[in-house]
């Protein structure tokens, strides 16, 4: 069982948390500026304590002229003073260490705002200077044409001219975020300068933003290559000379054969994102067949011994659909966004519960997948309440409204006047405030929050989750997910129904002939298992989890 309240000194701890992703400005405003800080985040940390969850992705809250919000970053070693000072940041480490809760705060590295002091200086440098450097110019737009553009909806050119410098710059987002060039290890440097600062601190691990595009290369698509590898083996050797039991997290939208490269030999990135499962988990729901789950995991490789993936159902960019095929991409659209205002990018810019149509066993299946299956699992904050969003906000923003507090005014995010606040609340009849909340949801013992909180519970009570193996069992019913995770003692089986309609299934389990599975969530023990097929029964979108004891 993982101990909670004190922070343990175990280098693979990143296997067995449960981590809560969540942006400072989104979550609680203390001083009534219209902003979450630091010290709302304090004042709120007994609510995520009581959710369970063991580490904290923090989203940037550096200074920044929030054009991305905060992925813009002007000044690494500093605060956004609309949050706090660096004090606030420091208590809330520490406050959160005090509770067991390890922090994740991100490393962009990728790209800095046009006003950070280091393009400032670039762009009033001399051509060739080691200042005009930092940053990768060119004189003409026709170089690295082999680099799509990812942001599509707002970008036409990965280059941009800039009149001061009288060249053009490259960006591979938008065009105020400038590329640092990491061919010039001057720029290493001062990104590790950053990390050590921070790691100073007390922050146990970085998010790597945007990782697979460090350096560029002509007649590449400027992504994943070696040299790329070379710089995170030398910021992983960094760290490791340094620090203890801290984590690198890789933003890799890639797929699984090219994920796996961040890991290296264990000497790059301790977790990445597993990017291709999270659009297929809402096509197997939606299309009620275990396919586009079970082939997915079939092509993912093994990853070595200390690493470990990191899965989500959503998070605070739009739910990327970059790592399907095109005709998947279709009918995720049309599945789930129909209007097209709903899509963003490459991508759907909407949040879990209106996802799901707000079905209450839809939301608890998908989660019963994230908690279940081999990684760590990432929730994003209002998630657990089932919170909406807002897709008239544009960008990303209406998955960034504020957390739901109660049905007080601002919905007890804020006392700021509402014009203040740095995003209209949701309002809608819905999953406006005054439906979905907290305060409503710790009234109501059968909330979805209630419910995240025992899911949770029980997750953190068995390692094989974190850590366990992962097998199929196919039964000819192709409406039913059934896997088994295995580790040291400990055997678990998982069976899903994707279907909206009642399922039976027959799975093949007789190796374990003579054991009885317990139902973990009641812990009621089910019939004993035999030679013959065993049969298991489901309500729309059940789902158990069996221990086979030993
Ligand atoms: C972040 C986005 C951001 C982009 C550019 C991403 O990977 O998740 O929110 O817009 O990097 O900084």
């Amino acid at each position: 069982m993982t101990q909670s309240g004190e922070i343990q000194d175990d280098p693979f701890w990143y296997k067995d948390v449960i981590i809560y992703q969540l942006h400072v400005k989104t979550f609680y405003d203390s001083n009534g500026d219209g902003y979450g800080d630091f010290a709302g985040l304090i004042e709120k940390l007994d609510y995520i304590e009581e959710l369970g969850v063991t580490c904290i992705w923090i989203l940037p809250f550096y200074p920044s002229p929030l054009r991305d919000d905060g992925y813009d970053i002007a000044d690494y070693v500093n605060i956004n003073p609309l949050y706090g000072s660096m004090q606030d940041a420091k208590n809330f480490i520490k406050e959160a260490h005090r509770r067991g809760i390890r922090v994740i705060t991100e490393l962009v590295i990728n790209h800095t705002s046009d006003q950070h002091a280091w393009f400032q200086r670039a762009r009033h440098a001399p051509a060739g200077s080691p200042e005009r450097d930092f940053y990768v110019w060119s004189d003409t737009a026709e170089k690295f044409e082999d680099a799509r553009i990812i942001f599509i909806d707002t970008e036409a050119s990965n280059w941009t001219f800039d009149s001061v410098a009288k060249q053009y710059y490259w960006h591979r987002f938008f065009a105020h975020q400038p590329d640092l060039n990491f061919d010039n290890p001057a720029v290493t440097e001062a990104v590790l300068e950053a990390m050590r600062y921070w790691l100073d601190i007390g922050v146990d691990g970085f998010r790597l933003d945007a990782i697979p595009y460090l350096i560029e290369r002509d007649g590449t698509n400027c992504e994943n290559l070696p040299e790329t590898h070379a710089i995170l083996k030398q910021l992983r050797t960094a760290l490791d000379a340094d620090y203890k039991n801290k984590l690198f997290l890789a933003e890799a939208n890639q797929w699984p054969a090219d994920v796996i490269q961040y890991f290296g030999d264990g000497d790059e990135c301790h977790m990445a994102y597993h990017f291709p499962l999270m659009p297929r988990i809402f096509m197997a729901v939606h299309q009620q067949t275990r396919l586009p789950i079970v082939e997915i995991m079939r092509q993912t490789p093994a990853i070595p011994e200390s690493c470990q993936w990191a899965i989500f159902l959503r998070n605070h960019d739009e739910l990327t659909l970059e790592m399907v095929t095109d005709e998947e991409r279709d009918y995720m659209y049309s599945a789930y966004a129909e209007n097209p205002i709903m899509r963003c990018n490459v991508g759907i810019r909407r949040r879990l519960a209106p996802l799901l149509e707000n079905s209450r066993p839809r939301i608890e299946l998908v989660n019963g997948l994230l908690f279940s299956f081999p990684g760590t699992p990432i929730v994003y904050y209002g998630d657990e309440i089932g919170m909406g969003d807002n897709v008239y906000l544009g960008d990303r923003n209406g998955v960034r409204t504020p957390m739901q507090w109660s049905s007080d005014r601002n919905g007890g995010f804020s006392k700021a006047q509402f014009a203040q606040l740095y995003s209209p609340p949701l309002m809608d009849a819905v999953s406006g405030y005054q439906v979905v909340n907290v305060e409503g949801q710790l009234m109501d013992k059968s909330s979805l929050l209630r419910w995240m909180r025992r899911i949770i519970r029980l997750r953190k009570q068995y390692k094989v989750f974190g850590r366990g193996t992962l097998e199929f069992i196919e039964p000819a019913n192709r409406k039913i997910l059934a896997y088994v995770r295995q580790y040291e003692s400990q055997t678990v089986l998982c069976v899903a129904n994707l279907s909206w309609s009642p399922q039976s299934a027959e799975l093949e389990l007789s190796r374990w002939a003579g054991k009885t599975p317990i139902e973990m969530f009641g812990m009621e023990a089910f019939h004993e298992i035999d030679e013959t097929p065993y049969v298991v029964t489901f309500a729309p979108y059940g789902f158990y989890w069996f221990l086979i004891e030993k």
